[in-house]
């Protein structure tokens, strides 16, 4: 007989609470995994930090959560690829819209998720390393991938054959942007990004041909150089701030798809609590007028900038050509690495709270893991 708890968030803007839980029970399609290893995201913290203005389909108490890596010990109908037993890698769903942020989050012991949206875990990686993948690799994809954002071919993912045409990453050291280098280069493109100078090398290693420190004002017009006029099949713009300087480079390269991960302002610093604080105005206001104007530079020279919404794979094509035909293999031969490095923050539920706090004051090259000890 199993026990399931969870880390609750019983209202908007409340810390977690560790408590017991139902045990998620796998519907047709899906694992139900015992979770071994956990990361946070970025998300997470935002929705915390924001309460109902974001997500505001979620009824409290609820559970957050998006990457888990750990053990099948159950599967649903209709499932053909996996077995109990099997080590995996998976993409937590529970928070999106008509899915149930409780049985399908991540931050549990046990999680029901789509066996569309895992993958099996070679033994030669470890589940804390694992788990900094499912929402960073999907968000990359979606980016890439799905026909309303950079809609980049990938019809041979893994086994593509390389082409003249560049793919900009603007912030390429985030744990979507390290997955969105190996996805372009996966297929067959070129990459050129940007992160701190003591991240570069670790770019190149990923696959990116090229890094800028995005801290230098003269960057736009390096990699506009950089470029020297081939083909920009598409640019991802990732960082909180860079939907501007990645305009530049649409306008200087003709590149005519932006698509990008943040919105324009950070809703990281909103101070967690109710209603609507001078600060929490300013904030709306910054978005409603950096989004209309980028909208209008943008549109007016050609260019469409989209906003990714990272479980769209889970509906369309991308997600089984990434989840199931590209990733199990791409981990078992080495040729997609775990991106970014694993930092143990921590054992054990309790330890999550903790670690969306240390996220919030920012990361490098680092995804924040907590281990569940068995
Ligand atoms: N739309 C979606 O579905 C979706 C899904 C996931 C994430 N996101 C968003 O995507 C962003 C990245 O998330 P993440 O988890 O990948 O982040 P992360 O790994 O926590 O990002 C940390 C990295 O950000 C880089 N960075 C900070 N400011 C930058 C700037 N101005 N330009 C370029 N790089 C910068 C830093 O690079 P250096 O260390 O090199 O300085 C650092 O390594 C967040 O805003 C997150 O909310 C959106």
């Amino acid at each position: 007989m199993r026990d399931n708890s969870a880390a609750w968030i019983d209202s908007p803007y409340a810390d977690l609470t560790v408590r017991d839980a139902p045990m998620p029970a796998p519907g047709p399609g899906q694992l139900l995994v015992e979770v071994r290893a956990l990361a946070v995201n970025p998300l997470d913290a935002i929705i915390q930090s924001n309460g109902a203005v974001m997500y505001g389909w979620l009824r409290y108490p609820v559970v957050l959560g998006e990457d888990v890596a750990g053990v099948v010990v159950e599967i649903g109908a209709d499932v053909q690829n996996f077995s109990v037993g099997d080590r995996v890698v998976a993409y937590a769903i529970g928070l999106e819209k008509g899915r149930d942020a409780v049985s399908e989050s991540g931050f549990q012991a046990y999680v029901a998720v789509d066996a569309g949206l895992a993958a099996a875990l070679p033994d030669a990686i470890a589940f804390e390393d694992a788990a900094v993948l499912p929402l960073a690799l999907s968000t990359a994809a979606a980016g890439l991938f799905e026909s309303d954002q950079l809609a980049l071919d990938h019809s041979h993912l893994g086994d593509a054959d390389p082409r003249d045409e560049v793919v900009v990453v603007w912030g390429g050291a985030t744990a979507v942007g390290g997955n969105a280098i190996q996805l372009a280069r996966a297929a067959g493109y070129r990459v050129i990004t940007t992160a701190s100078v003591k991240n570069h090398d670790r770019m190149k290693r990923l696959g990116a041909e090229a890094a800028f420190d995005y801290h230098d004002p003269k960057a736009v017009e390096r990699i506009i150089r950089a470029v020297n006029g081939s083909v920009v099949a598409g640019i991802l713009a990732v960082a909180v701030g860079s939907a501007d300087p990645c305009l530049r480079i649409a306008r200087a390269t003709g590149a005519t798809r932006i698509a990008m991960a943040s919105p324009p302002v950070s809703f990281y610093e909103q101070p967690r609590r109710r209603g609507l604080s001078l600060r929490r105005i300013r904030l709306f206001l910054s978005l409603g007028t950096r989004t209309a104007l980028l909208q209008l530079r943008s549109r007016t020279r050609g260019i469409r900038p989209s906003f990714i919404w990272g479980s769209a794979i889970a509906t369309s094509p991308v997600g089984p050509a990434v989840w199931d035909a590209y990733l199990p293999e791409a981990l078992a031969s080495g040729r997609h690495r775990p991106y970014p490095e694993a930092h143990v923050a921590g054992e054990g539920l309790p330890a999550v709270q903790d670690a969306i706090d240390t996220l919030r004051r920012g990361v490098s090259a680092r995804k924040l893991v907590i281990t569940l000890a068995r």
